[in-house]
């Protein structure tokens, strides 16, 4: 309906005032399956809809329907956008907050929160009761609470529209850092979010909250670091929920409404490598946590990693799926990881629906720190992704490629998961730090039992070096910043600056505010003491090293300092191991076998000199619907949305993005045609950005 007034009424206020008044109407109803009512696709999380317009027999014919630019900056989108009643809300790349109609793509509302803003942000939430209609968007460390027919701040929910996640975590709100990238779900009348916090000390705590959609009051709080008295708390040393951070939810949860459950997987501890001050298994980090979602009460959870020293978050949503096994359906958890396992369990209860085994792990060579002995893995689905890299599997893109890897593979730890990092010698981390399974998650079909997941395979290397005893800008410049900035603050452009001009380009307050506040992709500081930021902006301007008075010795001190992120690349820039470098798996959660496996995109220049289907790294989950067909983008470099048919993997279609699709993409039905949308912002693995919506359908009938 709304549709139809908007082509009669091409000029821009009437159509506005046209959706307005077709609002009230659409609101009213539940959202109907036409809709991708959240982020997921809904509060199960599984990517799928019951859509079959666009089938295996006229996917070929798919065309662009509508594209959005949203052009505010140098852009980048990890964002799936959601469509309820026509309407398509989403995230520009400065995280404003925008609605489309969803048949044209025409703008209807933009809120702009006023801050300065970059980096990841996935999407919005919708909540309606009544004639009611909300939308929850992210902006730096507040939620704001939008009217969703206009976009407007809703003046009773928390301060002016907007709760601000600093609070409330029983800690100086002013030095907290934590942001939203992915968003918040609903259960009833609560809006139950996660948020991203720093890697290293200081780190905010990684609470799970829970908050009124009304009024924006806090209704409950988990603490993943467990405060005294509470379950978990003897897993860490004393007073450690007062100075260590994290164990956050970053990646997003899902919900069994009828249950009443919310399940929420968290990330690592902070600091990623380095636990000797956190010695314990770590109770809730790296857990699958499945809570009351009324009151916030632990029902049952999954430790996946103990003590985490190797940044292996669980890094996706929870597929809420219902598979059979003995005959009989079963309600389960599907939770894949960075190191390429799938974890099954059932819904209600936390039991294994295939078993884990406790496997034995090296102890760290790092003085003081205490690696777990032992960690868990699943005996089924074998992993989808490969699990130690060995001479055998480096690059043989050239034979000086080969040669060159050879000769640095030698020089590092390889030996599969969970091996401590040590001081002076790289231990290769494989698949890299950013999956195996990401933040885009997978896909579940409901008909067929399969989880769709797709995973990068990449080898990355890092160490750990001494922190050195005394405080100075450069001590504070190596534990803080040289983790991206790299020890001689050469960063790696373009994606991270060299610090090394500044002096010539910017003033000692312009620096103080970039660390206090962070920019863009770099996070924010805001609890570095005076002093330190003093030290450290002469640091890095001058090179010249201040001592500082020491102050008193605080347990978040660290002794030892991670000394980067380091992809293990050619001199070419190509991965340095043998391909696939991403694939797409279909994995039956009834039998735990692969029904199939294929390569996920390619170096176009590469796929001309006759290296096809490499894969390549790839941000952004897979979508399938009832139509036979699973959507995917996310490849980095080849930049194709690609359908593929369900049930053997066979490409069916395919188109080329102006910028890589690093998101998931989602699919609605509007007006009797069903759109295939995908947020194209490029950006990764150092590729260009943009900040555009594109939508597909099947040509309309004249
Ligand atoms: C997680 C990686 C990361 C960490 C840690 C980090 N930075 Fe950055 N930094 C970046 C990125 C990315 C940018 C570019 C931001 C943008 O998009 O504008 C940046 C930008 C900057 C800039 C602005 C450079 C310019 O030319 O305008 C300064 C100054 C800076 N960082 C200093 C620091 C200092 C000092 C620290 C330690 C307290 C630090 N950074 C920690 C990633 C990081």
């Amino acid at each position: 309906m709304m549709v139809r007034m908007s082509h009669a009424s091409p000029t821009f206020p009437w159509r506005i005032l046209a959706a307005l008044l077709a609002a009230p109407l659409l609101y009213a109803a539940d959202p109907a399956p036409r809709d991708w009512p959240a982020y997921g696709g809904g509060p199960e999380d599984i990517h799928y809809s019951t859509l079959k317009q666009i089938n295996r027999a006229n996917v070929s014919q798919l065309t662009m329907a509508w594209s959005y630019d949203a052009q505010d900056g140098p852009g980048g989108l990890e964002t799936s956008p959601i469509i309820v009643g026509g309407v398509l809300y989403a995230n520009t790349p400065k995280h404003q907050v925008i609605a489309l109609e969803a048949a044209t793509g025409k703008l209807l509302w933009k809120f702009d929160s006023g801050l300065d803003l970059r980096g990841p942000n996935r999407g919005v939430t919708y909540w309606t009761e009544g004639g009611e209609a909300r939308i929850f968007a992210a902006a730096g460390s507040f939620v704001y609470a939008l009217d969703a027919r206009t976009g407007k701040p809703i003046a009773g929910f928390g301060s002016a529209g907007r709760i601000d996640l600093r609070a409330d975590l029983g800690r100086d709100a002013s030095q907290q850092s934590v942001v939203l990238t992915t968003p918040g779900v609903i259960y009833k009348d609560l809006l139950i979010v996660g948020g991203r916090t720093a890697e290293s000390l200081p780190a905010s705590p990684g609470d799970v909250r829970a908050y009124d959609v009304r009024s924006g009051k806090l209704r409950w709080s988990f603490h993943t670091i467990p405060h005294p008295g509470e379950f978990g708390y003897d897993t860490w040393q004393k007073d450690a929920w007062t100075y260590i951070g994290s164990a956050n939810n970053w990646a997003g949860m899902a919900v069994d409404e009828k249950r009443g459950i919310v399940y929420a997987p968290t990330g690592s501890a902070a600091a990623d490598f380095y636990g000797a001050n956190r010695l314990g298994d770590n109770l809730f980090a790296n857990t699958l946590l499945a809570l009351d979602a009324a009151t916030g009460k632990r029902i049952w959870h999954f430790q996946a990693v103990k003590h985490d020293l190797w940044d292996r978050d669980f890094p996706s949503p929870p597929s809420l799926v219902t598979i059979r096994q003995n005959g009989r359906p079963v309600d389960a958890v599907a939770q894949t990881t960075k190191h390429g396992y799938v974890f099954l369990f059932d819904r209600a209860n936390g039991k294994p629906l295939f078993p884990i085994e406790s496997r034995n792990y090296p102890a760290s060579t790092v003085p003081g720190e205490v690696a777990a002995k032992t960690q868990s893995l699943p005996t089924r689905p074998a992993p989808f992704a490969r699990q130690t890299l060995t001479e055998s599997m480096l690059t043989n893109r050239t034979p000086e490629a080969h040669q060159w890897a050879l000769e640095q593979f030698r020089k590092f730890i390889s030996a599969g998961q969970f091996v401590p990092p040590s001081v002076g010698k790289d231990t290769i981390i494989f698949p890299g730090f950013d999956g195996g399974a990401e933040w885009g998650g997978s896909a579940f079909d409901p008909e067929s039992g399969l989880l769709y997941v797709n995973s990068t395979e990449m080898a990355w290397t890092s160490s750990l070096a001494e922190t050195g005893s005394g405080m100075s800008g450069r001590q504070v410049y190596l534990t803080q910043c040289a983790v991206c900035h790299r020890d001689d603050r050469a960063g790696a452009p373009p994606q991270i600056p060299s610090l090394t001009g500044l002096a010539s380009g910017r003033k000692a307050a312009e620096v103080s505010a970039v660390i206090r506040q962070g920019a863009g992709r770099m996070p924010a500081f805001p609890n570095l003491s005076r002093q330190s930021v003093d030290a450290l902006v002469q640091f890095v301007m001058s090179g010249e090293d201040k001592e500082m008075e020491s102050g008193a010795a605080s347990p978040a001190d660290m002794k030892y300092r991670f000394t980067g992120y380091h992809k293990f690349v050619d001199p070419d820039g190509y991965p340095a191991i043998a391909p696939p470098w991403g694939t797409l798996n279909a994995i039956s959660l009834s039998t735990g076998e692969y029904a199939w496996k294929i390569p996920l995109g390619e170096y176009p220049e590469l796929a001309e000199k006759g290296m096809k289907n490499t894969g390549s790294e790839n941000y952004g989950g897979p979508i399938v619907t009832a139509g036979g067909l699973v959507f995917i983008g996310a490849t980095s470099f080849d930049k194709k949305l690609r359908a593929l048919d369900k049930d053997t993997g066979k490409l069916l279609w395919e188109t080329t993005l102006p910028f890589a699709g690093n998101a998931t993409p989602a699919t609605y039905e509007v007006g009797g045609r069903q759109f295939v949308v995908i947020a194209a912002g490029g950006g990764k693995s150092r590729a260009p950005s943009g900040g555009m919506y594109v939508a597909f359908a099947l040509p309309e009938k004249k």
